[in-house]
């Protein structure tokens, strides 16, 4: 495809629907509840919007400007701003398929408890034991998963198939206003809960006395997951602006929806665990164990099961999608692949590597990579090792090797908007964000620990 008829995104809107899309997903309603829950809820909140504001916002900002400035794919930008930076690019591709090759896995466990709601089947399983009971038993088995794993990423594939206008654009346009409407009806139908409002105070009442030095850790990582930077992702969609984009704009808001879906979605889970007496502390299966048992003791609770899962298919999807256009755009314009087959070949691979890490949660359960299962292992080295390796050399780039002319005009829209601050940001890409996003790699990699 010539650079001529490269698709640009509509208006402001588009620019931030579409990225808030790819950062809202699994990591703000899956992840974000249970990691603080186990970090002492609030405490870990205040950490968290600190890492976001010192870490989330410079990193975001580099990587809008690397992709408006080259409007080419994540290699592509780095090969035409420093060919020997173009290892970064690869870094992405990489990265964004060792990724989907998990979390397809996990939206389609969100898929089959959706179904499995909408038939009333959920209802069946009344208490905590029996559910964690069919969790098991449904992530092990060989067929099911692997089967939703199929259909997801079949969903993911028809959007990239339409194209960015018609498939990204429009669906992100579509998704985005729905998941917040049923967020925030779902919230209220929680904190309404009887006892409900304590949850709210734990998430809200900071109690530092939980703090420890990994929580500052684990809210690192948990930001940048969150906000899907340190992979190129939003090299990608930045690559879509227009010239009229503001990225500063652009920024602050996929950052303000991101954090604010985060704390929605603890307003959502922590007043209905309160309200039953669970401790918020039950880790990766609260979403798929605990709340079922919840929604089990409401009326109509298949309903507002559905409508939960229905949630988080939509804010899976939308960050699977982002995904996905990381490595079709890879391929597409630099293997000279038509836009089609570069879909169906992302497709194709990503779901084999998909259906294999769900086979490795039961029976290719013995097939270790350094002690770990496949599943797990793509988890460990995407979001431990080349995740924050990734933000902390982005970081790097564009403090210290990108033209400070080139950031400095993305930023300020060529002198048309004010870059109050301008030299704050360079500190925090040159010293703040390397120094910060290294202690989480090697903390990750085990060289310190504290
Ligand atoms: N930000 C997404 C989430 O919070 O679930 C996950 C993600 C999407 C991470 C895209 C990285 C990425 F490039």
């Amino acid at each position: 495809m010539g650079e001529n008829k490269r698709a640009t995104l509509g208006g402001r809107l588009s620019a931030v629907l579409v990225a808030a899309g790819s950062a809202v997903g699994l990591g703000n309603i899956w992840r974000f509840p249970y990691i603080a829950g186990e970090n002492g809820g609030g405490a870990f909140l205040v950490i968290y919007i600190g890492c976001i504001l010192l870490l989330g916002v410079p990193v975001l900002l580099a990587e809008f400007t690397v992709g408006r400035h080259t409007h080419k794919n994540s290699v592509g930008a780095y090969r035409l701003l420093s060919k020997k930076w173009s290892f970064l690019g690869y870094n992405s591709v990489i990265s964004s398929l060792l990724i989907l090759g998990f979390y397809f896995v996990v939206s389609g466990w969100t898929l089959e408890y959706f179904t499995s709601s909408i038939t009333g089947a959920i209802s069946e399983y009344s208490s905590s034991v029996v559910n964690a009971e069919r969790f098991a038993d449904f992530t092990t088995d060989p067929v099911r998963p692997v089967i939703f794993t199929v259909i997801f990423a079949l969903l993911t594939h028809v959007v990239i198939a339409l194209g960015v206008q018609k498939g990204i654009e429009r669906s992100s346009k579509l998704m985005m206003p729905i998941l917040f409407v049923m967020l925030v009806v779902l919230a209220i139908r929680s904190i309404t809960m009887p006892n409900g409002l304590e949850g709210l105070k734990f998430l809200f009442t900071p109690d530092f006395s939980k703090v420890t030095a990994k929580t500052f850790l684990d809210a690192m990582g948990q930001a940048f997951f969150s906000l899907s930077i340190g992979l190129g992702c939003m090299i990608t969609y930045s690559s879509y602006f227009n010239d009229k984009t503001n990225l500063q704009n652009t920024a602050y808001n996929v950052v303000i929806l991101d954090t604010l879906v985060a704390v929605l979605a603890g307003a959502m889970i922590f007043p209905a665990v309160f309200s039953v007496g669970i401790e918020p502390t039950s880790g990766p299966s609260l979403v798929f164990v605990t709340l079922p048992s919840i929604f089990n003791t409401m009326t109509f609770g298949s309903l507002w099961s559905a409508i939960f899962f229905l949630l988080l298919i939509l804010a899976a999807l939308t960050s699977t999608i982002s995904l996905h256009e990381v490595l079709t755009v890879y391929l597409n314009e630099e293997w000279g692949i038509s836009r089609k087959h570069a879909a169906r070949c992302v497709t194709l691979v990503t779901t084999l590597l998909a259906s294999a890490s769900s086979l490795s949660l039961g029976v290719w359960g013995d097939f270790k990579i350094c002690g770990l299962n496949l599943f797990d292992s793509l988890d460990f080295v995407t979001a431990n090792i080349l995740l924050p390796l990734g933000g902390c050399l982005t970081s790097i780039f564009a403090g210290w090797v990108l033209n400070k002319q080139i950031l400095r005009d993305e930023i300020s829209d060529h002198g048309r908007l004010k870059a109050r601050l301008f030299g704050l940001l360079v500190v925090l890409l040159r010293y703040v964000c390397p120094t910060l996003l290294l202690s989480i790699f090697l903390y990750n990699l085990g060289l310190f620990t504290l």
